[in-house]
C-alpha cells in the first residue's frame, strides 16, 4: 500500500486535508495523526471493520481495548451508559486535553473497539488537527498509539513513518508532540476513581478536582506487586523496550552518576558499546569521564523541566536501537510533576531491571 504523508500546520492546520482524511476514516480506511500526547491510529470508532484494521496495521493483539476519540461532549453521552458526577468534574477540568475515562459502555461501540470489555475509554484531544479529523470522521475516532505493537509510542511522523509506512494509506504530520508521554487513563467505573495509567494530569492535579483519587495496584510497584495484573490491558503487555538491555539506576544523585560511570566503564572493557540516558547537566560528566569509550549519551534534559524529559523519552528508546548499543544506563527521573509517568515508561522499557547505587 502506499503511504500518502502530509504536513500539518499543528497551531492552524489546512481544513480541506482534514476532510479528506476524515472521509478515508468514514470509508473504513486508516490514518495516522497527531495529537498533544503522542501520535495515534485512527479508524472509524463504530465500525468494527476498522477496528480489526488498526490490530493488523500494529500487530497488536486485539484483546487490547481502543480508546475512542471524540470532539464534544454530546459524543459521549451516546458512547457511555453512565456518566458519573465526578467524570463531569474531571471533564470540565481537563479535557480537551490528555486525559482518557473509562466508562460502562453503550451497544453503539462496537466490542471489536472495546477489546470484547463491557468499558469504553475515551479521550478528547486538545490538539487541533486532531479535533478537526474527528469533526469531519464522524465524531469517534478508535485510535491507540501509531507504534507497531511494542515499540516506544511516536512523538513524531518520522515515528510513524518508521513503523507503519506501507501498511496505512495516510500519515499526517503535524511535527513533535507536545507531551511525549501517553494520556493519563482514570477507570470512573468504580466508586473510587482509579488510575489506570499516570500521564501529565498527573494525581495531585487529579485529587485536587475529585478529592480521593486511588492508584491502580498494579502500578504502584510493580515489583512487589508481581502477582497483581494492571486493569489496563494494555499495561500486561511487554512495551517501549529497546532492543539492548536497559537498566535504571536509582539513588542519590552523585551515587547515581559515579555508579553508571563504573558500570559504563566495566561494559565497555570488553568491547560493547554504551548508551546512557541522561539528565542535562550529568551528560557532559559522563562525555568526560567516559571519553574513548565511544559512549551513546542521550541527555533528556533539566529535572526541573521534566516535560522536556517526557518529550523527549521515547525517541531517545528509539534512537539507542538504530545506534546498535549493547547495554543502556539509565539515570531516574522522579521528578515532581511527570516522575511517576516517566518512571513508569522507562521502568517498563527497561523490564524493570532496576540497580540501586
Ligand atoms: O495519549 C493517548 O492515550 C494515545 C493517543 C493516540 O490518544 N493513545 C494511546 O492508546 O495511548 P493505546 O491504545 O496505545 O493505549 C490505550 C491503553 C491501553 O493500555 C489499553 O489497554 C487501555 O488504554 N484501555 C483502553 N480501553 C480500556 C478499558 N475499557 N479498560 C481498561 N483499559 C483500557
Ligand atoms: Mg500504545
Amino acid at each position: 500500500m502506499r503511504t500518502e504523508i502530509i504536513k500539518l500546520d499543528a497551531s492552524d492546520p489546512d481544513e480541506e486535508v482534514l476532510k479528506r482524511a476524515g472521509e478515508l476514516i468514514r470509508k473504513g480506511e486508516l490514518v495516522a495523526f497527531p495529537t498533544e500526547t503522542v501520535y495515534g491510529l485512527g479508524g472509524d470508532a463504530l465500525n468494527p471493520e476498522a477496528a480489526k484494521k488498526i490490530y493488523s496495521a500494529k500487530g497488536r493483539p486485539s484483546d487490547n481495548p481502543l480508546i475512542v476519540h471524540i470532539e464534544e461532549m454530546e459524543a459521549l453521552e451516546s458512547i457511555a451508559a453512565e456518566i458519573p458526577e465526578a467524570a463531569v468534574r474531571a471533564a470540565g477540568a481537563f479535557w480537551p486535553g490528555p486525559l482518557t475515562m473509562i466508562f460502562k459502555k453503550t451497544a453503539k461501540v462496537p466490542c471489536e473497539t472495546s477489546g470484547g470489555l463491557d468499558t469504553v475509554a475515551v479521550r478528547m484531544p486538545l490538539h487541533k488537527a486532531a479535533a478537526g479529523l474527528i469533526r469531519f470522521a464522524g465524531g469517534y475516532i478508535a485510535a491507540p498509539s501509531a507504534n507497531a505493537s511494542g515499540r516506544p509510542s511516536p512523538t513524531s511522523a518520522a515515528h510513524v513513518i518508521e513503523d507503519l509506512q506501507g501498511r496505512i494509506p495516510m500519515i499526517l504530520d503535524g511535527g513533535d508532540a507536545d507531551i511525549g508521554l501517553e494520556s493519563t487513563i482514570v477507570d470512573f467505573t468504580e466508586e473510587i476513581p482509579v488510575i489506570l495509567r499516570p500521564g501529565f494530569i498527573n494525581i495531585e492535579m487529579l485529587e485536587e478536582v475529585l478529592g480521593e483519587v486511588r492508584l491502580d495496584p498494579g502500578l504502584i510497584d510493580a515489583e512487589a506487586n508481581r502477582g497483581v495484573r494492571p486493569k489496563a490491558p494494555g499495561m500486561r503487555y511487554r512495551h517501549y523496550a529497546p532492543k539492548a538491555p536497559l537498566f535504571v539506576v536509582e539513588g542519590e544523585e552523585a551515587a547515581v552518576i559515579s555508579r553508571i560511570i563504573s558500570l559504563a566503564g566495566e561494559a565497555a572493557a570488553p568491547g560493547k558499546r554504551v548508551g546512557i540516558i541522561a539528565s542535562e547537566s550529568s551528560a557532559v560528566l559522563y562525555a568526560e569521564k567516559l571519553e574513548g569509550m565511544r559512549p551513546v549519551i542521550t541527555a533528556l534534559g533539566s529535572r526541573n523541566e521534566d516535560l522536556t524529559v517526557a518529550r523527549k523519552l521515547f525517541g531517545a528508546l528509539r534512537d539507542f536501537d538504530r545506534e546498535e548499543v549493547d547495554v543502556i544506563y539509565s539515570e531516574s527521573f522522579d521528578t515532581p510533576h511527570l516522575g511517576m509517568a516517566i518512571m513508569n515508561r522507562l521502568l517498563k522499557a527497561a523490564g524493570h531491571q532496576v540497580i540501586t547505587a
